[in-house]
Formats: C-alpha cells, sequence, structure tokens
C-alpha cells in the first residue's frame, strides 16, 4: 500500500474514532446530503462512515496513485492481469460493459452465442417441451456446483424468486457430505428432473462426486428407461469432459478461461464468496504485506441479522462496519410488514451511529446500576444502499458494485485478487489424505 497516504489515512482515523459520528452530524447539518450518491435508482449513503471530506480526498488521491484507472483499464481490455496463473478476466465483458479481446480474439461473439442458446434451452423448459426419460415434462432443476458455481447462482435464484416460473422448482447441491444430496432429491420425481452440472474446470471433487450420485438416483429410479441426455445439462469451460460423463454435448453451454468461478455469475453460471477469496492473501508483489486485506464478511436478509449476531455490532469490542442494502417498495403486496422491515432498516444504522448516552438512559429513568450495561456506544460505521425496487437490473448494478470494490481495493492492497492458493492447497491435502483413508493408513 502507498506508505504516503497510509500514514496520513491512519492519523485521521484515530482522530475520527476519537470524534463521534454524533459530532460530526452536528458540526454540519448537510453532512447526509454532501456523502450521498444516486446512479440508476440507486441511492448510496455513506454519510455514517467514519470519514471527513479531507478523508475522502486523500482516499481519492490514494486510489489516483495506486493505479486503479490504469489496473481497471488493463482489466477491460484483456490483459493478463491474473498472473499467476496468466489469465486475463473478463466477467466485465459478460455484463457487455466492454468488448475486449482475450489472446487476440474478441469474446463478444461467442459471449452472444450462448446467451442465445441458453435462452433457447430455458425457453424450451419454461414452456414443457423439455422432457426426460419418459416423456414427462421437467419440472425440477437441480443446480449441482460448488463455490462459484453454487453461491452465485442460489443468491441470484433466492434474490429473484418473486419473478421465478411458478410451476419450477429449483434446488442446490454444493457439498460432500452425502446428506446434502440425499435431502435434496427426496421427494422429487425423477422423471421429471434435470440437473445442472456447473464446474468450470468439470474435475472438482465435490461436484463430481454429487453428479454421480444424481446419475446413480436416475438409474435406480427410472430403470430400463432411462436417458442420461435427458436428464443433465452442463456449464463448463472443459465441455470435453462434461461430454466424457456422459452429457450431451447440445446441452453443455461453455464459460472461459478469462472467467474467475466466483466472478462467473453472469456467464452460464448464473457474490456471496468472492471477496474473501479475491483479496483474503497476505503477497503484494512478491512481498509479505504488514497490512489487513480484506474482511470477514457474513450477513442475512431482512431482520435475521438483529436477531443473531447485530448484538457484537452494536456493543462487542470489535469494529465491525456494516452495509444495510434495502427497497423503497415490496415486490409482494403487504400491509405494513414492509413498513415494519423499512422502519428496522433505518433504526439498526442510527443506532451503530448515534448509540445512546448515559445521559439520556438518566433521563429515561433507568436505574443507575443498568446504566452501563446499556450505553450503546455507537461510532460504528455502516453504509445504506437504497434502491426503488428489487429487480434483475439493481441485483446486477449491486455485483457489479461489490465486484468492483473487491477489484480496487486489491489494486490498493497491490494484491493479484484472481487466483486462490490457498485454496488449491487444501484441495491437495484432501487428495493425500482421502488415499490414506482409502488405503486404511489413517
Ligand atoms: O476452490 C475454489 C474454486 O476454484 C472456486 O474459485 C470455484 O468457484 C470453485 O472452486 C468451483 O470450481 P469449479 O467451477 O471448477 O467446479
Amino acid at each position: 500500500m502507498n506508505t504516503e497516504f497510509s500514514e496520513q489515512l491512519n492519523k485521521l482515523a484515530g482522530n475520527i474514532t476519537q470524534s463521534h459520528l454524533r459530532k460530526l452530524f452536528t458540526d454540519d447539518p448537510a453532512r447526509a446530503e454532501k456523502f450521498r450518491l444516486s446512479l440508476g435508482g440507486l441511492m448510496f449513503d455513506y454519510s455514517k462512515h467514519l470519514i471527513t471530506a479531507e478523508v475522502m480526498r486523500l482516499l481519492v488521491q490514494l486510489a489516483e496513485k495506486s493505479g486503479v484507472k490504469e489496473h481497471t483499464q488493463a482489466m477491460f481490455r484483456g490483459d493478463k492481469i491474473n498472473f499467476t496463473e496468466d489469465r486475463a478476466v473478463l466477467h466485465t465483458a459478460l455484463r457487455g460493459s466492454t468488448s475486449p479481446s482475450a489472446d487476440g480474439k474478441p469474446v463478444a461473439p461467442d459471449i452472444t452465442s450462448v446467451l442465445s442458446r441458453m435462452a433457447e434451452f430455458t425457453d424450451k423448459i419454461r414452456t414443457g417441451k423439455m422432457t426426460g426419460s419418459t416423456g414427462k415434462p421437467i419440472n425440477t432443476i437441480v443446480n449441482i456446483g460448488i463455490g462459484g458455481s453454487d453461491l452465485g447462482v442460489e443468491m441470484v435464484y433466492e434474490a429473484l424468486r418473486f419473478y421465478a416460473h411458478p410451476e419450477l422448482t429449483v434446488r442446490f447441491v454444493s457439498n460432500i457430505d452425502p446428506a446434502h444430496i440425499s435431502e435434496t432429491l427426496k421427494g422429487l420425481n425423477p422423471e421429471q428432473t434435470l440437473f445442472i452440472i456447473c464446474s468450470k474446470t468439470f474435475t472438482t471433487q465435490e461436484t463430481l462426486s454429487n453428479a454421480k450420485a444424481a446419475q446413480a438416483f436416475l438409474k435406480s429410479r427410472i430403470g430400463s428407461a432411462y436417458n442420461s441426455a435427458r436428464h443433465f445439462a452442463a456449464v463448463s469451460a472443459a465441455p470435453e469432459k462434461a461430454a466424457a460423463f456422459g452429457i450431451s454435448p447440445e446441452l453443455v453451454f461453455p464459460m472461459w478461461d478469462w472467467v474467475g468461478g466466483r466472478y462467473s455469475i453472469c456467464s452460464a453460471v448464473g457474490l456471496a464468496q468472492a471477496d474473501m477469496e479475491s483479496n483474503g492473501k497476505s503477497c503484494a508483489e512478491g512481498k509479505t504485506v504488514n497490512w489487513q486485506t480484506g474482511p470477514v464478511i457474513w450477513g442475512e436478509p431482512g431482520t435475521n441479522g438483529q436477531h443473531s449476531f447485530f448484538q457484537l455490532l452494536h456493543q462487542g469490542t470489535k469494529l465491525i462496519p456494516a452495509d444495510f442494502i434495502g427497497f423503497i417498495r415490496p415486490l409482494a403486496p403487504t400491509d405494513d410488514m414492509h413498513d415494519i422491515l423499512t422502519a428496522h432498516f433505518f433504526a439498526q444504522q442510527e443506532v451503530l451511529a448515534f448509540g445512546k448516552t448515559a445521559e439520556e438512559l438518566r433521563r429515561e429513568n433507568e436505574p443507575e446500576a443498568l446504566i452501563p450495561y446499556k450505553v450503546m456506544p455507537g461510532n460504528r460505521p455502516s453504509g445504506c444502499l437504497f434502491f426503488d425496487e428489487l429487480t434483475p437490473k439493481s441485483l446486477g448494478m449491486l455485483i457489479a458494485l461489490y465486484e468492483h470494490k473487491i477489484f480496487v481495493q486489491g489494486v490498493i492492497w497491490k494484491l493479484n485478487s484472481f487466483d486462490q492458493w490457498g485454496v488449491e492447497l487444501g484441495k491437495k491435502k484432501a487428495g493425500h489424505i482421502l488415499s490414506e483413508i482409502k488405503s486404511g493408513k489413517t
């Protein structure tokens, strides 16, 4: 990281944490308007972050000095910025926001062709024309994949369920724990079930084991009429491996070497794990770094979080910044449920920022002995992202926004955000231990 700026920013951070968001809002009544952006239906309020105009100025300079613009241009051009794996990083091309070349070949024609094949295939399913081995229409889809080949797809499905086909059942299997697939298959009619094997490499142990279990389920339940071509499709950058598994070539949808698994949501694959797998590194330009490189991220929909882990955010001894993502209009008709949700949405942000002082508690006649327990320190930073409505577009904006945040942080921290050597070592180790288990040594 650029030391000139980090020293200045660290000093300012010290000053702000000793001040208080209450004071910053009182000193500047226009603060909420100053630290707010609007773009295409999104309003981003970052006034409850521990920042001042001076901090913002330095952060922008830090981004400029770190070469965020130049790195972005290199990514968009198709340069091999994932240098430890000698790969381009072009998930942005999947959104149509750029049209670069990879290894000298324009990528847009391939993307357009896969998108139109996907549209044809999904239309066939939605209109009941895709039938299983016994001629009954497919009405259930099970996605088998893990990591980026599961989490992103499931997140989009859960977020946009309102728009889903009412007669299609969609399920997800990822874990190698056999309970996951056996519980998922319970109650499904094999004759009407299609499995999508989603794996960039088509070598991932969990995915292939679950795919084999799915095959066994279909064979045993459908019997002699079973025809695997009617029950399997694949999304993969290794179509020959998918074909070797028995998936018919017209149902293999390619993805490309230049899409990282955790950035594949806009390809035929379909955020959740993207940040920690991207920036969870400690080597910058060949040297071990001495700065934090990325947060631990978790979250919950609706008010679930405040009935579980928010207590730590409010009064814990660790400062944890939070993002709140909300929508003005509900999708489903409600009486006052959306208003209640919105009230909680803003209440949590206010409590985190402004807390509750001993003075305020005394004015409410709180017994003196309880005051130390009920004082809420506040000054806990949060950002608020607010959309008019949850639509595929607003979800796409959120995904692009968070992906770009990860990229910018990676550039500033001088990391390669697109490899994952820690994960790879774990896989190798598991391979050795598995051979030992099988040979009876363990
Ligand atoms: O182990 C990490 C990882 O490579 C992720 O980046 C990826 O999304 C996941 O495994 C699954 O990989 P694949 O799509 O090749 O099965």
